[in-house]
């Protein structure tokens, strides 16, 4: 049988300044994924890790009166606990100062020599240290006397020093002809058309290495020169892969990625550099690049200068993670931008989750408990009702894998929202609390159909609050291994007799 390999990443994060929502939001949406494709009986590997090296972690060290590596020691700790915080399923967090990652770059930088693609010249241009990027004259404009980049908003400075270059323009044709044979290769399509006219519109060579600071890998042969940060920290999903060792286990069974997923603000990068670079040095590009919008507060971007962040660590504290997951993924639109607010979010855990969801289990649970000792047996054939929402249900589930695939996540959570409501309705309308005298196989089999839908949904929503729908599935008796995505084609999940076992509450309803 062919394995089902599925390589997905997050983008590694810069560690020069406490996790924020934005960083929460981008891995959650990865883990998601992640989460999903495991339970779908894929061999799932989940990248994330932080990017050390370069002028904006060097001047955070500085700041910090700690030198460079001290400095990353400490934050890179601080991310590693954040993706504990946020249940990332990761498998691996890659650090760019680690060996492992150094050899690879340097592996990299050698191939695109070889190939002749890279050449010594001379840099002189707009970068920004906030962005670690270059910018054209045409992307900087003037705001409060200060030169930015019109893209970012971030300050740009003017440099000029010797530099080696990464022949970008030289693969501007087979870039386009990548995108073309590659269709989905960049989704959600708006960024794909983005990224195209980008690349129309004339793609310079890019300046790969810097001299005026030293804290970043060496190029090698010229000791001068640090290699440009981004090409340094695109290299992490190949370093994580034991790349340069193309005969390793990882390499083969992982590359190409899968699916990088990203916030718009790195698209060009991942979309534009990174297929550049790799296939200019012999290796195949990654299959997907996912770029999600940005997350707002009041309007504007939510970053540290603006002082709008919402702590994601004071909301888990306060609460939950399941449900700060819930509403990252429900509410804010994927493809664009989305306002978040402490607000919607109590709305969201009241409507959907203590309301919708955890209100449907309570209900059942409670009701099973107490009138059928936790025992629940299918007798006979299910009614035209029950038939019904069990159909219903399926027109819902069809095309959840393919939604996942095309990382169509609001859809996905419309999805199973709406079989939860569904559910919720069919118990009012199926009264199965009158039944216990008149018809108690007919109750009985209310109350399977009920569980059987609450599987359903426990299962679907799994991958974005693993651990409430744990304990719902726990009680349910399912074992680990049966919670997987096989029920989509139409399938029954739980025995005709089934016993559950008691849980706590799952979501309290929160003062508004
Ligand atoms: N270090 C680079 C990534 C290198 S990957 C080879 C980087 N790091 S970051 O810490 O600035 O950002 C990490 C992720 O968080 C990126 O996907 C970025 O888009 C995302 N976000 C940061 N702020 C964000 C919002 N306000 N909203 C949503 N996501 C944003 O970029």
């Amino acid at each position: 049988m062919k394995h089902k390999n599925f390589f997905i990443t997050t983008p590694i994060y810069y560690p020069s300044g406490q996790p924020h929502m934005g960083h929460a939001y981008s891995s959650i949406i990865a883990d998601v994924f992640a989460r999903f494709k495991r339970n779908d009986g894929f061999n799932v590997h989940f990248l994330t890790g932080t990017d050390e090296h370069g002028l904006k972690i060097q001047k955070a060290a500085e700041k910090s009166k700690l030198d460079p590596l001290t400095y990353c020691n400490n934050i890179s700790k601080v991310f590693k606990d954040f993706a504990i915080k946020l249940d990332l399923s990761i498998d691996d967090f890659i650090r760019t100062t680690e060996v492992r990652h150094k050899n690879s770059v340097n592996d990299l930088w050698n191939r695109l020599v070889k190939s002749g693609d890279i050449y010594l010249s001379k840099y002189k241009g707009w970068y920004s240290v906030s962005d670690e990027a270059y910018y054209n004259e045409d992307e900087i404009v003037e705001k409060d006397g200060k030169k930015v980049s019109s893209f970012s908003g971030s300050q740009v400075e003017w440099v000029e020093e010797e530099s080696y270059f990464f022949k970008l323009s030289a693969w501007e044709k087979k870039l386009l002809n990548f995108y073309e044979k590659n269709q989905k290769f960049i989704l959600p399509l708006s960024r794909r058309t983005e990224v195209i006219n980008f690349v129309k519109s004339g793609l310079k060579d890019l300046s790969v290495s810097r001299t005026s600071f030293t804290w970043g890998i060496k190029v090698p042969n010229n000791k001068n020169h640090i290699i440009y940060v981004w090409l340094d920290a695109l290299t992490n999903y190949l370093s994580a892969l034991n790349y340069p060792d193309l005969n390793n286990k990882l390499y083969k069974s992982f590359w190409p990625a899968s699916l990088h997923v990203i916030g718009k603000d790195i698209l060009r990068f991942h979309a534009i550099y990174w297929p550049a670079f790799l296939l200019a040095a012999g290796i195949e590009p990654p299959k997907r690049v996912f770029g999600h919008g940005w997350i707002l507060s009041g309007d504007e971007k939510m970053s540290k200068s603006k002082g709008n962040i919402l702590n994601p660590m004071e909301i888990i504290d306060t609460y939950g993670i399941d449900e700060m997951r819930y509403y990252l993924m429900k509410e804010v639109s994927h493809g664009s931008d989305g306002n978040i607010s402490i607000k919607n979010l109590k709305n969201c855990i009241n409507s959907d989750l203590a309301n919708n969801y955890g209100n449907l289990c309570q209900r059942i649970f409670s009701f099973i408990k107490t009138n059928c000792n936790n025992l629940v047996i299918k007798k006979g054939d299910y009614s035209k009702n029950d038939k019904e929402i069990i159909s219903e249900t399926n027109n819902f589930t069809k095309n959840l894998r393919e939604l996942i695939d095309n990382q169509d996540l609001n859809n996905y959570m419309k999805s199973v929202i709406n079989i939860s409501f569904l559910t919720n309705k069919y118990i009012n309308d199926e009264e199965p609390w009158k039944l216990k005298k008149e018809n108690i196989n007919k109750m009985n089999n209310i109350l399977h159909v009920s569980l059987e839908q609450i599987a359903k949904i426990s299962i679907l929503l799994n991958p974005i609050m693993p651990k409430s729908t744990s304990k719902v599935l726990d009680a349910l008796n399912i074992s680990k291994k049966n919670r997987n995505y096989s029920f989509l084609d139409g399938s029954k999940i739980i025995p005709d007799k089934i016993n559950i076992s008691s849980f706590n509450i799952l979501f309290k309803k929160i003062e508004l």
